[in-house]
């Protein structure tokens, strides 16, 4: 049974899916607002208001890479800045701050969340230089300006922690939000969106995602007015008014034809959502029932306990081998995958510090060992909506017969 990690063919069945995608594309062929216009001021609108609350200020972009790019700029992110994220997360967490001239400094993972950890983030914070006025500066004397903790596979890093010590050393968070969308956090003042928490963040809607474009797409969320007007000039070349240039921006601008689609693909997020919950949940079943649980780790759920229903959304369902020999056993089960035909993907092969790009940073091996340790025993298996239970129970076998 030849079963893929995602495929979008199956949505092919949704009839009303399908109608309202056609309708979406045929009212761009007749209105021709091909770039930015009507369709993304509406998809704006219904995402602040299905996915956040009125208060949020949901800006379209081209993608959750540029999300990132036009809020650091907006931040006045730079040389002689610095900023921390960790090394296990997707490249433009880090490239971004980089391509502005910002050092990265890296703060290793939680192994069982692969988010950051606050013990680590703290430790690193408190090992900087700190300035009679508060500043906080690296070795290399760069100020350090900002956090970004990714929110990975589809649940919320410890946002409470993390936001505590951000406050304590005077730095800013964003969040990296690609992968959450309709996730919510249990924060001590209750229930929060996943992307509406620290001061902005960013949301891919590349098409793999749970709410995905048929391109390349994404939106920024934040509070502030004032950071969301600086947004949406930079989003558009730094103008406001036709070709008058109050800074440098560049061409971040969401496609009309994304919106539009996207807008017909908005109201089946949280069926999506709930379908990718109960096939963690079938997973969950087959793999406890196979007796697999002492050789691997499910997915962690750090806020299940909190009751919320959409503490997880699954973007992608990771699991890890236990032991000395895990690297060695995820060989085993990538070999009988291929064998039965069965799709998985390793996020993320090498951790970024391990980068040949980032070389310059100067980041040994050893130096984020769990990081390291993630990248060479994680897998990620097909969780995609239409996923059949049957379909479910032929990988579970297949890695029980790698296993066992
Ligand atoms: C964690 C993370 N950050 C950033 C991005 C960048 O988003 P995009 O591919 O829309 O540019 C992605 C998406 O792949 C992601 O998964």
């Amino acid at each position: 049974m030849t079963i893929p990690l995602f495929t979008l063919s199956r949505q092919s069945e949704n009839a009303a899916l399908t109608t309202s995608t056609k309708a979406a594309i045929d009212r761009v062929l007749e209105h021709q607002q091909f770039i930015l216009g009507k369709e993304v001021v509406e998809l704006e609108k219904e995402i602040a208001t299905t996915c956040f609350d009125n208060k949020a200020h949901v800006i379209g972009v081209s993608s959750g890479t540029d999300g990132l790019l036009v809020i650091l700029m907006a931040k006045g992110i730079g040389s002689g800045d610095a900023v921390i994220t960790t090394p296990y997360t997707f490249f433009a967490t880090a490239s971004c701050p980089h391509r502005l001239g910002a050092e990265i400094v890296f703060c290793d993972i939680d192994p069982k969340t692969y988010m950051m950890d606050p013990e680590k983030l703290r430790a690193l914070l408190a090992s900087f230089q700190r300035e009679a006025d508060g500043t906080l500066r690296t070795a290399k004397g760069n100020r350090v300006k900002m956090i970004i903790p990714i929110h990975l596979f589809g649940t919320c890093s410890d946002m409470e922690a993390i936001m505590a010590l951000a406050q304590e050393f005077g730095v800013t968070v964003v969040e990296d939000a690609a992968q959450v969308i309709g996730a919510d956090f249990p924060s001590k003042e209750g229930q929060k969106k996943a992307g509406a928490i620290a001061e902005a963040s960013f949301v891919s809607l590349y098409p793999t995602k749970n709410l995905g474009a048929f391109g390349d797409a994404g939106f920024i969320v934040c509070r502030d007015e004032k950071l969301a007007d600086q947004i949406r000039i930079l989003r558009n070349h730094g103008m406001e008014e036709r070709y008058y240039y109050k800074v440098v921006g560049g061409n971040f601008r969401m496609d009309g034809i994304q919106a539009a689609i996207l807008r017909a693909r908005l109201p089946f997020l949280s069926q999506w959502n709930e379908q990718r919950q109960k096939n963690a949940a079938i997973y969950k079943e087959a793999f406890t029932k196979a007796g697999l649980l002492d050789l691997i780790a499910l997915p962690a759920e750090p806020w299940a306990a909190s009751g919320l229903k959409n503490h997880h959304i699954y973007h992608q369902y990771v699991i890890r081998m236990f032991g000395d020999q895990a690297s060695a056993q995820r060989d085993k089960v990538i070999d009988h995958l291929n064998k039965k035909e069965i799709g998985y993907a390793i996020y993320y092969p090498v951790p970024l510090h391990l980068q040949e790009c980032f070389a310059d940073l100067n980041d040994k091996l050893g130096s984020y060992p769990e990081s390291e340790r993630a990248s060479q025993e994680t897998l990620a298996l097909p969780i995609f909506p239409e996923l059949k239970e049957e379909e479910i129970q032929a990988v579970v076998a297949a890695i029980t017969e790698a296993l066992k």
